[in-house]
């Protein structure tokens, strides 16, 4: 008889928050400025971080934008840049009639004195609006999107007791040229980590088979990614070309525009691996009905330092054609198990 666990032992304890670096990275306490008598300045709550270079092939802000060569100030793009359903933390003005919004400052970006954001705003030329290949970022404090530690499919495969959990492994880079991850699955429809896990193992089904013949039988390796706000990505390998990332590159940009979530960057994916299964053996004849009484016993791999609930998602028992009995579990939060 064959249990099926999941090696999740640590997913639940791996919560360490890809924390925001942005402040950070934009080298000092933001210059908080007196609320403008000007309408035209930054809105109320926003303030300013300061004047960065941008370019056009590494843009500082970049995932929203809009010109405006009459009339755009600061309040006009600060308001874009809320408009959104999830509204950005970070908008920033730029040649006097350009407005970019994001969720952070990208990495490629510098900060600069902030006499080089210089040029008049198209709207109000009493306001400076950043400069040449200068941008004046304001920010909300509207916290980053957030990369998720694990995904799973948003409604469990046919079989309840199956739920696969994928691991966030790790942000990457990615090209035209050389897709990191192979096959894409999105086909035009934005979709997050759980939707993509789902898409990943229909499209997938050998490599993320849940049902183990043999506890030395190996899982193939299978690995989903999600790019450029809602792109999903899924294959057996990641490309040799693919640069490790700080993770907060992932964090770019919202999954469907929706910031709760982060959805990678423009040629940058979150990639997560699918968990590994663990196949014990259990006693003969195992007890069946379900109904029977048992008892769980669980050994953690890597000893928790504070207690972790054991989550059971479910049981099943079932029979075969050959008259054989099985038993399937979904566990949550344990990585070995065992009958009594
Ligand atoms: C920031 O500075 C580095 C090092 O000088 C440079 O390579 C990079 O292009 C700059 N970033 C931007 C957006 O100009
Ligand atoms: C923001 O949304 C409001 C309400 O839909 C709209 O009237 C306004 O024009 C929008 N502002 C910008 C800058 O897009
Ligand atoms: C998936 O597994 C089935 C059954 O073992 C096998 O016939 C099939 O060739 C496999 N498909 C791939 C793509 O490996």
């Amino acid at each position: 008889m064959v249990l099926l666990v999941y090696l999740a032992a640590t997913v639940l304890l791996l919560l360490a928050e890809a924390s925001s670096q942005l402040f950070a990275l934009a080298g000092a306490v933001p210059n908080i400025e007196p609320r403008s008598s000007n309408a035209n300045g930054p809105l109320p709550g926003w303030t300013l971080v300061g004047c960065f270079d941008d370019r056009g092939a590494s843009r500082t802000l970049k995932a929203q934008s809009f010109v405006d060569n009459v009339a755009m100030t600061p309040a006009l793009c600060l308001e874009f840049c809320s408009n959104f359903t999830f509204p950005y933390g970070f908008a920033g003005v730029e040649f006097g009639q350009q407005c970019w919004c994001d969720g952070v400052i990208q990495l490629t970006a510098n900060l600069t004195d902030s006499s080089e954001c210089n040029i008049p705003c198209a709207g109000d030329a009493t306001l400076n609006c950043g400069g040449s290949s200068r941008i004046s970022i304001y920010t909300n404090g509207t916290p980053s999107p957030k990369l998720p530690t694990v995904a799973t499919r948003p409604e469990p495969a046919e079989d309840a007791a199956q739920v696969a959990l994928w691991q966030y492994a790790g942000c990457y880079s990615d090209s035209a040229s050389s897709r990191t991850l192979q096959r894409t699955l999105s086909h035009g429809v934005p979709m997050d980590a759980n939707q993509c896990a789902a898409a990943c193992e229909d499209a997938f089904p050998n490599s993320s088979e849940l049902i183990v013949s043999s506890p030395s039988q190996e899982a193939t390796p299978l690995f989903l990614g999600v790019e450029n706000g809602g792109e999903c990505w899924c294959g057996p390998s990641l490309s040799e070309s693919a640069q490790r990332l700080p993770d907060i590159a992932c964090e770019s940009m919202g999954c469907q525009g929706v910031n709760n979530q982060a959805c990678g960057g423009e040629f940058i994916i979150a990639v997560y691996q699918f968990n590994p299964l663990i196949a014990i053996e259990c006693p003969d004849p195992i007890p069946a009905p379900f109904d029977v009484p048992f008892h769980l016993n669980a050994v953690f791999v890597d000893e928790p330092t504070t207690s972790v609930p054991i989550t059971m998602t479910s049981a099943i028992f079932h029979t075969n054609d050959g008259g054989t009995t099985a038993a399937e579990a979904g566990i949550l939060s344990v990585g070995i198990m065992s009958w009594s």
